[in-house]
């Protein structure tokens, strides 16, 4: 199974930002990509259409997510994107982030709802956990498809990351009350400095980025610094 690396760029970038970051990154990986690391991008709604069209070549590491999706199927929603137009250009979604809590009010049924139209529409949710609650909130719903992604608080966007033992210890719980074949990665404050100690942890299997994947170069870094002998099969 490969090591995921998921860029989330939050509220950021333009077109001729997104196809610069890309052109850069591609240049980037040229130069050392063994292919053992799969790439989720992860940008603007606005901007999944043009990168899905940039993301179109042979042996490419890069695939898209989007940064959520409606809770509803379709129909009276003003401003809402949902799952079935996603699907086709995206394959993962990341779900309940904690800004989407703080700023946006979303609850876990709302988190329950849209990982439901994930899954319904064949997309892989990335549900974003700060505390074990959240995390058996999903449990009526298949497990083996999604991605959890272990976001203690402190660390969002704050420079200071967790330890790679904590963040494993959590991992391992999640494992522990889902099922070992979920993945789960770690996300708060990653950089190239830190990335290897996190996934080389048993228990995490990728990382989700935020402030440093909004450079090509500084996201290429972490990408080359995850060590061979940390991709896993299990
Ligand atoms: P950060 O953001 O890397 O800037 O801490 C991570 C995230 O919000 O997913």
């Amino acid at each position: 199974m490969k090591t995921l690396v998921v860029a989330n760029w939050k509220e950021n970038k333009t077109i001729a930002e997104a196809e610069q970051w890309t052109d850069g990154l591609n240049k980037e990986l040229r130069i050392k990509n063994e292919g053992s690391v799969e790439i989720i991008v992860c940008p603007p709604s606005i901007l999944i259409p043009i990168l899905h069209s940039l993301f179109i070549i042979p042996n490419s590491p890069l695939r898209l997510g989007a940064q959520d999706v409606s809770k509803f199927e379709e129909g009276q929603y003003t401003g809402e994107v949902s799952a079935k137009m996603l699907k086709g250009f995206v394959d993962y979604v990341i779900v309940g982030h904690s800004e989407r809590r703080k700023y946006f009010g979303e609850t876990d049924d709302d988190v329950k709802l849209k990982v439901e139209q994930c899954l319904k529409h064949n997309l892989i949710p990335i549900v974003c956990v700060s505390h074990l609650k959240q995390v058996s909130k999903c449990h009526s719903i298949k497990v083996s498809q999604m991605i959890f992604a272990y976001e203690p608080l402190f660390a969002v966007g704050s420079g200071k990351a967790d330890t790679p033992e904590s963040a494993n210890e959590f991992a391992k719980k999640i494992k522990a009350e889902v099922g070992q074949d979920v993945r789960v990665l770690y996300g708060g404050s990653v950089t190239a400095e830190n990335v290897k100690s996190f996934v080389e942890q048993p228990d995490i299997n990728g990382v989700l980025v935020g402030e440093a994947s909004l450079e090509a170069e500084e996201f290429a870094g972490i990408v080359k610094t995850i060590p061979i002998r940390t991709r896993r099969t299990r």
